[in-house]
Protein backbone atom coordinates (compact mmCIF):
# COMPACT_ATOMS: atom_id res chain seq x y z
CA UNK A 1 0.00 0.00 0.00
CA UNK A 2 1.48 3.51 -0.92
CA UNK A 3 2.50 5.84 1.87
CA UNK A 4 0.04 8.75 2.77
CA UNK A 5 2.00 12.09 1.38
CA UNK A 6 1.78 13.97 4.68
CA UNK A 7 -1.42 15.83 2.99
CA UNK A 8 -4.82 15.48 4.69
CA UNK A 9 -8.09 16.48 3.73
CA UNK A 10 -10.59 18.06 6.54
CA UNK A 11 -13.71 16.46 6.44
CA UNK A 12 -16.30 18.86 8.78
CA UNK A 13 -19.84 16.62 9.49
CA UNK A 14 -21.76 17.29 12.60
CA UNK A 15 -19.46 19.98 14.39
CA UNK A 16 -16.51 17.04 14.24
CA UNK A 17 -13.44 16.92 11.93
CA UNK A 18 -12.62 14.17 10.19
CA UNK A 19 -8.86 14.00 9.16
CA UNK A 20 -8.57 11.99 5.66
CA UNK A 21 -4.94 10.94 4.62
CA UNK A 22 -3.80 11.46 1.04
CA UNK A 23 -2.36 9.21 -0.91
CA UNK A 24 -0.11 10.15 -4.37
CA UNK A 25 0.45 7.86 -7.26
CA UNK A 26 3.43 8.21 -9.14
CA UNK A 27 1.25 9.67 -11.57
CA UNK A 28 -2.52 11.18 -11.64
CA UNK A 29 -4.39 13.12 -9.03
CA UNK A 30 -4.26 12.14 -5.66
CA UNK A 31 -6.48 10.49 -3.69
CA UNK A 32 -8.46 10.83 -0.64
CA UNK A 33 -8.45 8.01 1.79
CA UNK A 34 -12.22 7.88 2.87
CA UNK A 35 -12.21 4.76 5.06
CA UNK A 36 -12.02 6.72 8.37
CA UNK A 37 -15.77 7.81 7.37
CA UNK A 38 -16.95 4.85 8.35
CA UNK A 39 -16.80 5.56 12.18
CA UNK A 40 -18.77 8.25 11.75
CA UNK A 41 -21.72 6.62 11.07
CA UNK A 42 -21.72 7.47 7.79
CA UNK A 43 -21.06 6.22 4.12
CA UNK A 44 -19.48 8.02 0.72
CA UNK A 45 -21.69 7.75 -2.11
CA UNK A 46 -20.30 7.75 -5.63
CA UNK A 47 -23.23 5.55 -8.20
CA UNK A 48 -20.84 4.51 -11.42
CA UNK A 49 -17.74 5.54 -9.17
CA UNK A 50 -17.02 8.64 -10.79
CA UNK A 51 -14.50 10.03 -8.46
CA UNK A 52 -13.72 6.58 -6.81
CA UNK A 53 -10.14 5.10 -7.03
CA UNK A 54 -11.38 1.33 -6.19
CA UNK A 55 -7.76 -0.05 -6.25
CA UNK A 56 -4.07 0.50 -6.13
CA UNK A 57 -2.52 -0.70 -9.45
CA UNK A 58 0.96 -0.51 -11.16
CA UNK A 59 -0.56 -1.97 -14.69
CA UNK A 60 -1.90 0.95 -16.68
CA UNK A 61 -2.37 4.62 -16.72
CA UNK A 62 -4.66 6.89 -18.17
CA UNK A 63 -5.06 10.82 -18.67
CA UNK A 64 -8.62 11.01 -19.61
CA UNK A 65 -8.05 14.78 -20.74
CA UNK A 66 -4.74 14.36 -22.53
CA UNK A 67 -5.64 11.36 -24.52
CA UNK A 68 -2.59 8.96 -22.76
CA UNK A 69 -2.96 5.63 -22.19
CA UNK A 70 0.25 3.81 -20.57
CA UNK A 71 0.83 0.08 -20.15
CA UNK A 72 3.35 -0.30 -17.55
CA UNK A 73 5.06 3.20 -18.53
CA UNK A 74 4.77 2.61 -22.57
CA UNK A 75 2.54 4.42 -24.64
CA UNK A 76 -0.14 2.24 -26.19
CA UNK A 77 1.18 4.03 -29.79
CA UNK A 78 4.46 2.75 -29.39
CA UNK A 79 3.18 -0.72 -28.37
CA UNK A 80 1.00 -1.24 -30.79
CA UNK A 81 3.37 -0.20 -34.02
CA UNK A 82 6.63 -1.56 -32.30
CA UNK A 83 5.35 -5.13 -30.81
CA UNK A 84 3.32 -7.69 -31.35
CA UNK A 85 0.39 -8.55 -28.70
CA UNK A 86 1.89 -11.47 -26.90
CA UNK A 87 5.25 -9.49 -26.22
CA UNK A 88 2.30 -6.92 -24.71
CA UNK A 89 0.90 -9.25 -23.01
CA UNK A 90 4.48 -10.37 -21.23
CA UNK A 91 5.03 -6.44 -20.28
CA UNK A 92 1.23 -6.58 -19.22
CA UNK A 93 1.94 -9.77 -16.71
CA UNK A 94 5.83 -8.94 -15.93
CA UNK A 95 6.12 -4.98 -15.90
CA UNK A 96 8.99 -5.46 -18.43
CA UNK A 97 9.21 -6.17 -22.42
CA UNK A 98 10.83 -9.17 -22.96
CA UNK A 99 14.40 -10.01 -24.31
CA UNK A 100 14.22 -12.00 -27.59
CA UNK A 101 14.74 -14.97 -25.54
CA UNK A 102 12.35 -14.61 -22.90
CA UNK A 103 9.79 -13.68 -25.99
CA UNK A 104 10.77 -16.96 -27.85
CA UNK A 105 9.90 -18.71 -24.57
CA UNK A 106 7.20 -16.99 -23.72
CA UNK A 107 5.56 -17.35 -27.16
CA UNK A 108 6.31 -21.24 -26.72
CA UNK A 109 4.59 -20.93 -23.82
CA UNK A 110 1.82 -20.26 -25.20
CA UNK A 111 1.68 -22.08 -27.74
CA UNK A 112 1.77 -25.32 -26.00
CA UNK A 113 -1.26 -24.55 -24.24
CA UNK A 114 -3.97 -23.70 -27.37
CA UNK A 115 -5.90 -26.83 -27.14
CA UNK A 116 -8.57 -27.20 -24.99
CA UNK A 117 -9.65 -30.54 -23.54
CA UNK A 118 -11.67 -32.55 -25.39
CA UNK A 119 -14.55 -32.43 -23.18
CA UNK A 120 -14.99 -28.98 -23.83
CA UNK A 121 -15.54 -29.36 -27.74
CA UNK A 122 -18.72 -31.33 -26.33
CA UNK A 123 -20.25 -28.39 -24.64
CA UNK A 124 -20.80 -26.46 -27.48
CA UNK A 125 -23.86 -28.88 -28.79
CA UNK A 126 -25.48 -27.45 -25.62
CA UNK A 127 -26.12 -23.98 -27.31
CA UNK A 128 -28.92 -23.57 -30.22
CA UNK A 129 -27.02 -22.52 -33.50
CA UNK A 130 -28.61 -19.08 -33.38
CA UNK A 131 -26.57 -18.47 -30.12
CA UNK A 132 -24.81 -15.23 -29.74
CA UNK A 133 -21.21 -16.10 -30.16
CA UNK A 134 -20.75 -14.20 -26.95
CA UNK A 135 -23.06 -15.99 -24.40
CA UNK A 136 -21.10 -19.03 -26.02
CA UNK A 137 -18.39 -17.69 -25.17
CA UNK A 138 -19.57 -16.54 -21.31
CA UNK A 139 -20.45 -20.52 -20.86
CA UNK A 140 -17.53 -22.02 -22.50
CA UNK A 141 -14.93 -19.85 -20.70
CA UNK A 142 -16.77 -20.39 -17.60
CA UNK A 143 -16.73 -24.16 -18.12
CA UNK A 144 -13.04 -24.69 -17.71
CA UNK A 145 -13.30 -23.63 -14.34
CA UNK A 146 -14.40 -27.06 -14.07
CA UNK A 147 -11.57 -28.52 -15.66
CA UNK A 148 -9.22 -26.53 -13.52
CA UNK A 149 -10.58 -26.14 -10.22
CA UNK A 150 -10.13 -28.78 -7.66
CA UNK A 151 -6.31 -28.92 -7.99
CA UNK A 152 -5.92 -25.07 -8.61
CA UNK A 153 -4.09 -23.23 -5.25
CA UNK A 154 -4.62 -19.53 -5.39
CA UNK A 155 -2.07 -19.13 -3.13
CA UNK A 156 0.33 -20.76 -5.33
CA UNK A 157 2.42 -18.11 -7.70
CA UNK A 158 3.56 -21.23 -10.26
CA UNK A 159 -0.46 -21.96 -10.29
CA UNK A 160 -1.73 -18.50 -10.67
CA UNK A 161 0.48 -17.62 -13.60
CA UNK A 162 -0.36 -21.12 -15.61
CA UNK A 163 -3.82 -19.96 -15.29
CA UNK A 164 -2.34 -16.67 -17.08
CA UNK A 165 -1.36 -18.49 -19.67
CA UNK A 166 -3.93 -21.40 -20.25
CA UNK A 167 -6.45 -18.54 -20.59
CA UNK A 168 -4.33 -16.43 -23.00
CA UNK A 169 -3.68 -19.53 -24.73
CA UNK A 170 -7.07 -21.33 -25.43
CA UNK A 171 -9.48 -17.87 -25.29
CA UNK A 172 -8.62 -17.80 -29.35
CA UNK A 173 -9.16 -21.28 -29.80
CA UNK A 174 -13.14 -21.15 -27.98
CA UNK A 175 -13.50 -17.95 -29.38
CA UNK A 176 -12.96 -19.15 -32.61
CA UNK A 177 -15.00 -22.04 -32.26
CA UNK A 178 -17.96 -19.76 -31.22
CA UNK A 179 -18.04 -18.73 -34.48
CA UNK A 180 -17.97 -22.20 -36.11
CA UNK A 181 -20.59 -23.81 -34.28
CA UNK A 182 -23.25 -20.91 -35.11
CA UNK A 183 -22.11 -21.15 -38.87
CA UNK A 184 -22.29 -25.14 -38.64
CA UNK A 185 -18.88 -25.55 -39.58
CA UNK A 186 -16.52 -28.02 -38.07
CA UNK A 187 -14.10 -26.65 -35.30
CA UNK A 188 -10.64 -26.17 -36.61
CA UNK A 189 -7.51 -27.27 -33.85
CA UNK A 190 -5.30 -24.79 -33.54
CA UNK A 191 -1.44 -24.80 -35.35
CA UNK A 192 1.55 -24.14 -33.29
CA UNK A 193 3.18 -23.24 -36.63
CA UNK A 194 1.67 -20.11 -36.74
CA UNK A 195 1.38 -16.89 -34.68
CA UNK A 196 -0.99 -15.49 -32.58
CA UNK A 197 -2.94 -13.88 -34.70
CA UNK A 198 -2.14 -16.23 -37.58
CA UNK A 199 -3.80 -18.75 -35.57
CA UNK A 200 -6.78 -17.48 -34.38
CA UNK A 201 -7.85 -16.07 -38.37
CA UNK A 202 -7.24 -19.80 -39.63
CA UNK A 203 -9.22 -21.56 -36.60
CA UNK A 204 -11.93 -18.48 -37.84
CA UNK A 205 -11.48 -18.96 -41.54
CA UNK A 206 -9.69 -22.74 -42.31
CA UNK A 207 -12.30 -26.14 -43.80
CA UNK A 208 -11.10 -28.83 -44.17
CA UNK A 209 -12.11 -28.62 -47.70
CA UNK A 210 -9.42 -26.22 -47.78
CA UNK A 211 -6.24 -27.40 -47.03
CA UNK A 212 -4.09 -25.09 -48.69
CA UNK A 213 -5.81 -21.79 -46.63
CA UNK A 214 -3.34 -19.44 -46.01
CA UNK A 215 -4.19 -16.42 -43.67
CA UNK A 216 -3.19 -12.91 -45.52
CA UNK A 217 -0.17 -11.32 -43.91
CA UNK A 218 -1.85 -8.15 -44.02
CA UNK A 219 -4.97 -9.27 -42.19
CA UNK A 220 -2.82 -10.89 -39.58
CA UNK A 221 -1.14 -8.15 -38.47
CA UNK A 222 -3.89 -6.02 -38.35
CA UNK A 223 -5.65 -8.57 -35.88
CA UNK A 224 -2.58 -8.36 -34.38
CA UNK A 225 -2.53 -4.69 -33.78
CA UNK A 226 -6.13 -4.88 -32.96
CA UNK A 227 -5.69 -7.53 -30.10
CA UNK A 228 -2.70 -5.32 -28.42
CA UNK A 229 -5.19 -1.90 -28.79
CA UNK A 230 -7.95 -3.92 -26.60
CA UNK A 231 -5.17 -5.72 -24.12
CA UNK A 232 -5.74 -3.33 -21.21
CA UNK A 233 -8.01 -0.69 -20.03
CA UNK A 234 -7.40 -0.19 -16.23
CA UNK A 235 -10.20 -0.81 -13.77
CA UNK A 236 -13.08 -0.66 -16.62
CA UNK A 237 -16.36 -2.09 -16.33
CA UNK A 238 -15.08 -5.88 -17.05
CA UNK A 239 -11.87 -5.33 -15.11
CA UNK A 240 -13.70 -4.07 -12.14
CA UNK A 241 -16.01 -7.60 -12.50
CA UNK A 242 -13.20 -9.68 -12.75
CA UNK A 243 -11.53 -8.08 -9.72
CA UNK A 244 -14.69 -8.25 -7.51
CA UNK A 245 -15.41 -11.52 -8.10
CA UNK A 246 -11.67 -12.59 -7.52
CA UNK A 247 -11.83 -10.84 -4.42
CA UNK A 248 -14.11 -13.71 -2.99
CA UNK A 249 -11.45 -16.18 -3.83
CA UNK A 250 -13.66 -17.45 -6.97
CA UNK A 251 -11.96 -19.60 -9.57
CA UNK A 252 -10.16 -17.32 -11.74
CA UNK A 253 -11.72 -19.09 -14.99
CA UNK A 254 -15.31 -18.13 -13.62
CA UNK A 255 -13.95 -14.51 -12.90
CA UNK A 256 -12.81 -14.41 -16.55
CA UNK A 257 -16.55 -15.21 -17.44
CA UNK A 258 -18.32 -12.67 -15.19
CA UNK A 259 -15.71 -10.27 -17.05
CA UNK A 260 -16.60 -11.39 -20.65
CA UNK A 261 -20.66 -11.05 -19.27
CA UNK A 262 -19.51 -7.48 -18.28
CA UNK A 263 -18.09 -6.65 -21.57
CA UNK A 264 -21.50 -7.19 -23.92
CA UNK A 265 -22.90 -4.60 -23.17
CA UNK A 266 -23.48 -1.78 -25.64
CA UNK A 267 -21.88 0.62 -23.50
CA UNK A 268 -18.65 -0.78 -23.07
CA UNK A 269 -17.20 -3.91 -25.53
CA UNK A 270 -20.59 -4.36 -27.46
CA UNK A 271 -19.79 -0.71 -29.15
CA UNK A 272 -18.25 -2.16 -32.08
CA UNK A 273 -20.66 -4.53 -32.92
CA UNK A 274 -23.11 -1.45 -32.05
CA UNK A 275 -21.34 0.84 -34.31
CA UNK A 276 -22.03 -1.40 -37.60
CA UNK A 277 -25.69 -1.85 -36.96
CA UNK A 278 -25.73 1.98 -36.14
CA UNK A 279 -24.11 2.61 -40.09
CA UNK A 280 -26.42 -0.42 -41.88
CA UNK A 281 -29.42 1.75 -39.98
CA UNK A 282 -28.06 5.14 -41.11
CA UNK A 283 -27.91 3.36 -44.60
CA UNK A 284 -26.48 6.43 -46.80
CA UNK A 285 -24.50 9.44 -46.37
CA UNK A 286 -27.68 11.97 -46.93
CA UNK A 287 -29.11 9.63 -44.06
CA UNK A 288 -26.71 11.30 -41.94
CA UNK A 289 -28.03 14.86 -41.31
CA UNK A 290 -31.39 13.45 -40.19
CA UNK A 291 -29.90 10.91 -37.72
CA UNK A 292 -27.59 13.42 -35.81
CA UNK A 293 -30.77 15.33 -35.48
CA UNK A 294 -32.17 12.48 -33.67
CA UNK A 295 -28.90 11.53 -31.50
CA UNK A 296 -29.48 15.78 -30.18
CA UNK A 297 -32.94 14.72 -29.36
CA UNK A 298 -31.16 12.36 -27.13
CA UNK A 299 -33.37 9.72 -29.32
CA UNK A 300 -30.42 7.52 -29.85
CA UNK A 301 -26.74 7.32 -28.60
CA UNK A 302 -24.00 8.01 -31.81
CA UNK A 303 -22.49 4.49 -31.12
CA UNK A 304 -18.47 4.47 -30.83
CA UNK A 305 -18.74 8.21 -29.71
CA UNK A 306 -17.71 9.19 -25.71
CA UNK A 307 -16.10 7.99 -23.57
CA UNK A 308 -16.24 7.55 -19.28
CA UNK A 309 -12.74 8.62 -18.97
CA UNK A 310 -11.28 9.89 -22.18
CA UNK A 311 -12.79 13.69 -22.84
CA UNK A 312 -10.15 14.59 -25.31
CA UNK A 313 -9.74 11.77 -27.50
CA UNK A 314 -9.07 8.37 -27.67
CA UNK A 315 -5.30 7.40 -28.11
CA UNK A 316 -6.32 3.65 -29.34
CA UNK A 317 -8.77 5.34 -31.26
CA UNK A 318 -6.24 7.32 -33.47
CA UNK A 319 -3.70 3.79 -34.59
CA UNK A 320 -6.82 1.88 -35.21
CA UNK A 321 -7.95 5.02 -37.55
CA UNK A 322 -4.18 4.49 -39.12
CA UNK A 323 -4.69 0.62 -39.10
CA UNK A 324 -8.27 1.12 -40.98
CA UNK A 325 -6.63 3.49 -43.46
CA UNK A 326 -3.70 1.04 -43.85
CA UNK A 327 -5.76 -2.09 -44.16
CA UNK A 328 -8.69 -0.75 -46.66
CA UNK A 329 -6.16 0.69 -49.00
CA UNK A 330 -3.52 -2.86 -48.68
CA UNK A 331 -7.08 -4.44 -49.15
CA UNK A 332 -8.03 -1.97 -52.38
CA UNK A 333 -11.73 -2.21 -50.33
CA UNK A 334 -13.87 0.58 -51.45
CA UNK A 335 -16.28 0.35 -48.67
CA UNK A 336 -19.37 2.56 -48.49
CA UNK A 337 -20.03 2.45 -45.15
CA UNK A 338 -16.31 3.89 -44.41
CA UNK A 339 -17.49 6.62 -46.36
CA UNK A 340 -20.68 7.37 -43.94
CA UNK A 341 -18.61 6.46 -41.03
CA UNK A 342 -16.17 9.65 -42.48
CA UNK A 343 -19.64 11.53 -42.53
CA UNK A 344 -20.54 11.15 -39.05
CA UNK A 345 -16.80 11.92 -38.15
CA UNK A 346 -16.54 15.02 -39.71
CA UNK A 347 -20.17 16.48 -38.64
CA UNK A 348 -19.52 15.12 -34.94
CA UNK A 349 -16.32 16.78 -34.56
CA UNK A 350 -17.30 19.87 -36.06
CA UNK A 351 -20.96 19.94 -34.25
CA UNK A 352 -21.81 22.51 -31.09
CA UNK A 353 -23.27 19.44 -29.32
CA UNK A 354 -20.64 17.40 -29.61
CA UNK A 355 -17.48 19.43 -28.62
CA UNK A 356 -19.68 20.47 -25.70
CA UNK A 357 -19.75 17.12 -24.25
CA UNK A 358 -16.28 16.35 -25.46
CA UNK A 359 -17.64 13.66 -28.16
CA UNK A 360 -15.01 12.11 -29.76
CA UNK A 361 -14.66 8.45 -31.57
CA UNK A 362 -13.60 5.73 -29.37
CA UNK A 363 -11.62 3.00 -30.65
CA UNK A 364 -14.63 1.06 -31.18
CA UNK A 365 -15.49 3.37 -34.23
CA UNK A 366 -12.41 1.84 -35.84
CA UNK A 367 -12.12 -1.11 -35.07
CA UNK A 368 -15.98 -2.38 -36.38
CA UNK A 369 -15.16 -0.84 -39.75
CA UNK A 370 -11.50 -3.04 -40.07
CA UNK A 371 -13.05 -5.83 -38.33
CA UNK A 372 -15.28 -6.31 -40.97
CA UNK A 373 -12.76 -5.55 -44.00
CA UNK A 374 -10.83 -8.50 -42.40
CA UNK A 375 -13.92 -10.43 -43.24
CA UNK A 376 -14.73 -10.62 -39.35
CA UNK A 377 -18.86 -11.31 -38.72
CA UNK A 378 -20.21 -8.44 -36.71
CA UNK A 379 -21.76 -10.91 -34.15
CA UNK A 380 -17.60 -12.13 -33.31
CA UNK A 381 -16.69 -8.67 -32.76
CA UNK A 382 -17.35 -8.10 -29.03
CA UNK A 383 -15.67 -11.75 -29.50
CA UNK A 384 -12.59 -10.60 -30.44
CA UNK A 385 -12.78 -7.73 -28.03
CA UNK A 386 -12.64 -10.68 -24.97
CA UNK A 387 -10.10 -12.06 -26.68
CA UNK A 388 -7.99 -9.35 -26.80
CA UNK A 389 -8.54 -8.13 -22.90
CA UNK A 390 -8.44 -11.41 -21.40
CA UNK A 391 -4.55 -10.64 -20.94
CA UNK A 392 -5.77 -7.69 -19.06
CA UNK A 393 -8.22 -9.00 -16.98
CA UNK A 394 -5.93 -12.01 -15.98
CA UNK A 395 -3.00 -9.66 -15.04
CA UNK A 396 -5.48 -7.17 -12.90
CA UNK A 397 -6.93 -10.75 -11.03
CA UNK A 398 -2.88 -11.71 -10.80
CA UNK A 399 -1.97 -8.37 -9.33
CA UNK A 400 -5.15 -8.46 -6.89
CA UNK A 401 -4.37 -12.06 -5.63
CA UNK A 402 -0.59 -11.64 -4.98
CA UNK A 403 -1.65 -8.25 -2.77
CA UNK A 404 -3.42 -8.25 0.43
CA UNK A 405 -7.06 -7.31 -0.79
CA UNK A 406 -10.43 -7.76 0.78
CA UNK A 407 -13.44 -9.21 -0.75
CA UNK A 408 -15.00 -6.10 -2.66
CA UNK A 409 -17.97 -5.28 -0.65
CA UNK A 410 -19.93 -1.57 -1.62
CA UNK A 411 -22.61 0.10 1.14
CA UNK A 412 -25.71 1.41 -0.37
CA UNK A 413 -28.25 4.82 0.07
CA UNK A 414 -31.58 2.81 1.10
CA UNK A 415 -34.78 4.27 -0.04
CA UNK A 416 -36.78 1.61 0.52
CA UNK A 417 -39.66 0.88 3.09
CA UNK A 418 -38.63 1.69 6.64
CA UNK A 419 -38.93 -1.66 8.88
CA UNK A 420 -42.80 -2.82 8.85
CA UNK A 421 -44.89 -5.57 10.44
CA UNK A 422 -47.30 -7.71 8.37
CA UNK A 423 -50.50 -6.79 9.98
CA UNK A 424 -53.08 -9.89 9.00
N1 LIG B 1 -24.05 9.77 -28.29
C1 LIG B 1 -24.77 10.88 -27.97
N2 LIG B 1 -24.68 11.51 -26.80
C2 LIG B 1 -23.82 11.00 -25.90
C3 LIG B 1 -23.04 9.86 -26.15
C4 LIG B 1 -23.17 9.25 -27.41
N3 LIG B 1 -22.45 8.18 -27.72
N4 LIG B 1 -22.28 9.59 -25.08
C5 LIG B 1 -22.57 10.53 -24.18
N5 LIG B 1 -23.52 11.39 -24.66
C6 LIG B 1 -24.05 12.58 -24.03
C7 LIG B 1 -25.05 12.24 -22.94
O1 LIG B 1 -26.38 12.18 -23.44
C8 LIG B 1 -24.84 13.37 -21.98
O2 LIG B 1 -25.50 14.51 -22.48
P1 LIG B 1 -26.20 15.59 -21.46
O3 LIG B 1 -25.06 16.20 -20.71
O4 LIG B 1 -26.94 16.52 -22.36
O5 LIG B 1 -27.12 14.77 -20.58
C9 LIG B 1 -23.35 13.65 -22.06
O6 LIG B 1 -22.96 13.23 -23.37
C10 LIG B 1 -22.52 12.91 -21.02
O7 LIG B 1 -22.82 11.53 -21.15
P2 LIG B 1 -22.72 10.48 -19.98
O8 LIG B 1 -23.70 9.37 -20.29
O9 LIG B 1 -22.82 11.15 -18.65
O10 LIG B 1 -21.23 9.95 -20.15
P3 LIG B 1 -20.62 8.67 -19.47
O11 LIG B 1 -19.21 9.00 -19.21
O12 LIG B 1 -21.44 8.19 -18.33
O13 LIG B 1 -20.76 7.56 -20.63
C11 LIG B 1 -20.30 6.06 -22.37
C12 LIG B 1 -19.72 7.04 -21.36
C13 LIG B 1 -21.14 4.98 -21.66
C14 LIG B 1 -19.14 5.35 -23.10
C15 LIG B 1 -21.20 6.83 -23.40
O14 LIG B 1 -20.44 7.85 -24.01
C16 LIG B 1 -21.80 5.91 -24.46
O15 LIG B 1 -22.81 5.26 -24.18
N6 LIG B 1 -21.19 5.87 -25.68
C17 LIG B 1 -21.72 5.03 -26.75
C18 LIG B 1 -21.31 3.58 -26.53
C19 LIG B 1 -19.85 3.34 -26.78
O16 LIG B 1 -19.30 3.70 -27.83
N7 LIG B 1 -19.23 2.64 -25.83
C20 LIG B 1 -17.82 2.23 -25.95
C21 LIG B 1 -16.99 2.83 -24.87
S1 LIG B 1 -15.31 2.46 -25.18
C22 LIG B 1 -15.12 0.88 -24.70
O17 LIG B 1 -15.80 0.30 -23.90
C23 LIG B 1 -14.01 0.21 -25.37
Amino acid sequence: MSEANGKKATLKLNGKEIELPIYSGTLGPDVIDVKDVLASGHFTFDPGFMATASCESKITYIDGNAGILLHRGYPIDQLATKTDYLETCYLLLNGELPTAEQKKEFDSQVRNHTMVHDQVSRFFNGFRRDAHPMAIMVGVVGALSAFYHNNLDLDDVNHREITAIRLIAKVPTLAAWSYKYTVGQPFIYPRNDLDYAENFLHMMFATPADRDYKVNPILAKAMDRIFTLHADHEQNASTSTVRLAGSTGANPYACISAGIAALWGPAHGGANEAVLKMLDEIGSVENVAPFMEKVKTKEVKLMGFGHRVYKNFDPRAKVMKETCDEVLGALGINDPQLELAMELERIALSDEYFIKRNLYPNVDFYSGIILKAIGIPTSMFTVIFALARTIGWITHWLEMQSTPHKIGRPRQLYTGEKQRNIDR
